[in-house]
């Protein structure tokens, strides 16, 4: 059975243009899905419908198999970490824990057991007396989370609850909630503008951006068959390289000397290439020349920037390299890195062949 199925949602806020528009997706049993797009493109708004705190304009919302659109938050058998993690300034760690079972008529007994379970997961077993201002801010999250966890909701929501952490806590942090959602087999949906959060916690993604679903699929499908140039551009850093292309007979031209075999369209068609299949021409024949224009040598990697047609590309190889402003150099793209998008449209051209040498086990 489906944790969540959604079909055909429409949101409106009252009097204001649409929200959301005709999203449907579903979200397995034990699934972590991952929410991902940027600032307002609805995140948030779809994941209140889901806990029931925003009503839904069109369309419906199962849970478990039931009709979930008409029932109350409490109904729903959620729990949901914010953000800002909402906790009460004046309540204990324990009692920010526990806060939620009282209303659920839990025994005292098994409340308590409750808490010290998931205090215990969390590492929180010290501080269950502290109020939350005696708390740095990655255990104020993860008191957070051990409401979630005490609750025993089969399905939590979370709505970027690693943000205001900074970048070392953030990571360890992923890979916690990851662990903690494994071991507990919540269904996890999970909202956030970070694409690398979104790459690294996900079973599944689904790209939003202004309300409609770009693309739905594993991490890897995402990131190596993007369906449009606006998921190509957001999944992934540095963002994949794109240009205008010129026809040439059977070919297109992406600059001077480097052409590819075209797809059959008439339309324009836009090429696009990730940072890392730009590699230098060392012995090959180069597909182009480029020009430095500024270089980032980050210690385990290095960043080569380059105008394209005018465009800025960025090339990203391992190690460090060390080339100067101003010096022309030889770099080499395989055909099948090369993507192709109708430029009128956005939409991917072309059907998905896996790239030469690897299956998708081996990707995964
Ligand atoms: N209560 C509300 N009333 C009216 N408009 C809202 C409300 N909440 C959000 N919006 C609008 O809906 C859009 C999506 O917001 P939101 O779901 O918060 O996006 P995200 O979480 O992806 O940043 C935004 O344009 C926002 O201004
Ligand atoms: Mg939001």
């Amino acid at each position: 059975m489906k944790a969540i199925d959604v079909s055909n949602l429409n949101k409106a806020y009252r009097g204001e243009d649409m929200v959301l528009e005709d999203v449907s997706f579903d979200v397995q049993q034990g699934e972590f899905f991952v929410i991902v797009g940027p600032s307002g493109c609805g995140k948030s708004t779809l994941l209140r419908i889901i806990a029931g705190l925003e009503e839904i304009s069109a369309g419906t919302l199962y849970m478990n198999g039931e009709e979930a659109g008409s029932k109350r938050p409490n109904e729903r058998q959620i729990s949901m970490v914010f953000q800002n993690y909402a906790l009460f300034p004046h309540l204990s760690v324990r009692e920010n824990i526990l806060f939620g079972l009282h209303v659920k008529k839990i025994a005292k007994q098994q409340q308590q057991e409750r808490c010290l379970e998931a205090a215990h997961l969390l590492g929180l077993d010290e501080l269950l007396d502290r109020k939350p201002r005696e708390l740095s801010g990655g255990q104020r999250q993860r008191v957070a989370l051990g409401r979630a966890i005490a609750s025993e909701a089969p399905i939590c929501l979370m709505d970027e609850p690693l943000s205001n952490l900074d970048a070392k806590l953030r990571t360890k942090m992923r890979a916690e909630v990851r662990q903690l959602q494994r071991r507990l087999g919540m269904t996890m949906v999970y909202v956030t503008h970070d694409q690398v959060e979104a790459m690294t916690m996900a079973d599944r993604i689904m790209v939003l951006n202004e309300g409609s679903i770009q693309q739905i699929g594993r991490p890897l499908d995402v990131y190596n068959y993007p369906q449009n140039l606006f998921v190509a551009t957001f999944i992934g850093s540095p963002p994949m390289n794109i240009t205008k292309t010129t026809r040439k007979g059977r070919r297109l031209q992406l600059t001077d000397g480097w052409t590819a075999a075209a797809p059959d369209l008439t339309e324009d068609v836009y090429a696009g290439v990730r940072p890392e299949h730009l590699t230098y021409a060392a012995d090959a024949p180069p597909s182009f020349f480029a020009t430095v224009e500024h270089l980032e040598i980050l210690g385990t990697e290095t960043l080569l920037m380059f105008r394209m047609n005018g465009e800025l590309w960025i090339a990203k190889w391992p190690g460090q390299w060390d080339f100067r402003e101003g010096q022309n150099i030889p770099l080499k793209v395989a055909d099948d890195h090369i993507h192709f998008f109708n430029a009128a449209t956005g939409e991917r051209i072309g059907s998905r062949p896996l790239p030469a040498g690897l299956t998708m086990e081996a990707a995964l």
